[in-house]
């Protein structure tokens, strides 16, 4: 008599067990190489996943088969449509236990699947210190700048990485990038701002931008370089009538007539030219 109420529950307690199981060799087999339970590596951790679709079983159903891209600097997710529903639907049980009471650690900076140490790189991103329209540049070597294409001028520098995603993907794409650097040159505000109008960027072959805005009336093309330790801005500007900029200390330029901080070029100077800053 007993073992007849003893077998169904046995069964049922084995049947649990083994798709518990299943999802975990699933996850190991297919997920794992891009996935850890706590923090990001080539993918998100299973703490973001399972954040993201705790209560969305069809959308990670829909992801898994066709993923799509959604972060920047990481690899395509391969489709798992192959696995089928019963066995993504287990995974995803699986990485809900997996990541449980776990608190996300920060990615390892150094894994190069995360961030492709591609220079120069252009991201249009929000930036601390320029504005909502701001286009951030890594230069060749260790300099990366930001452009304000609201005020169309270069704002800031910085030396070192380039921008740190890390608080990006942990406000799921609301929070503000923070730049991965030490900040070595910044422009103060403009007293008196001519009116300016952004036209756009063109990127060169090797991906190097060149800014195309009009300001006070004359249109500017301006490329930044990267040199040592110095950024050297080079110009081509159309305009039919003379061209006045406000320098900092740390700039000079190769024309022009400068007195005190203010540099004065004849159209025929602004047409091609450069101002290079010496950073510390
Ligand atoms: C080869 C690497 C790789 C493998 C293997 C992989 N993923 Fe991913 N996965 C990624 C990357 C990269 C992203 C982020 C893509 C993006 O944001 O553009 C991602 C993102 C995700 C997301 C988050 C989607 C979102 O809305 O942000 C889910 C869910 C996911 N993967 C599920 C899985 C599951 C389930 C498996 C295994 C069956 C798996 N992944 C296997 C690389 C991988």
């Amino acid at each position: 008599m007993p073992r007849r109420l003893v077998t169904p529950l046995l069964l049922l307690v084995a049947g649990l067990a083994s798709a518990a199981e299943d999802g975990k060799l699933l996850y190991e087999q297919n997920c794992k190489a891009c996935h850890l339970p706590d923090q990001m590596i080539v993918g998100p951790s299973l703490i973001e996943i399972t954040k993201l679709y705790a209560r969305r079983p069809k959308d990670f159903l829909a992801w898994a088969k066709q993923p799509q891209r959604k972060r920047t600097g990481v690899i395509e997710m391969p489709s798992m449509a192959h696995l089928g529903d019963a066995a993504l639907l287990a995974i995803r049980d699986h990485m809900a236990q997996a990541s449980k009471g776990l608190k996300e650690q920060k990615p390892n900076p150094a894994d190069p699947f995360l961030r492709p140490a591609r220079r120069p790189e252009v991201r249009r991103i929000f930036l601390p210190d320029a504005g909502p329209a701001a286009i951030a540049v890594a230069l060749p070597g260790d300099l990366a700048y930001a452009f304000d294409a609201g005020e169309c001028r270069v704002r800031s520098v910085w030396r070192g990485g380039f921008l740190d995603d890390w608080a990006y993907y942990k406000g799921n794409g609301k929070a503000r990038v923070v730049l991965a650097g030490k900040v070595i040159w910044r422009t103060g505000p403009e007293a008196s701002p001519p009116p300016v109008k952004f036209l756009g960027y063109a990127v060169d072959a090797a991906g190097l931008p060149t800014f195309e805005y009009v300001r006070d009336g004359a249109t500017f093309r301006e490329t930044v370089t990267a040199d040592g330790n110095r950024l050297v801005r080079r110009f081509a500007v159309e305009t039919t009538g003379p061209v006045e900029l406000r320098l900092d200390p740390a700039t000079t330029a190769s024309a022009g007539l400068r007195v005190g901080d203010v540099l004065r070029l004849t159209p025929a100077e602004a047409k091609a030219f450069t101002l290079t800053v010496r950073l510390p």
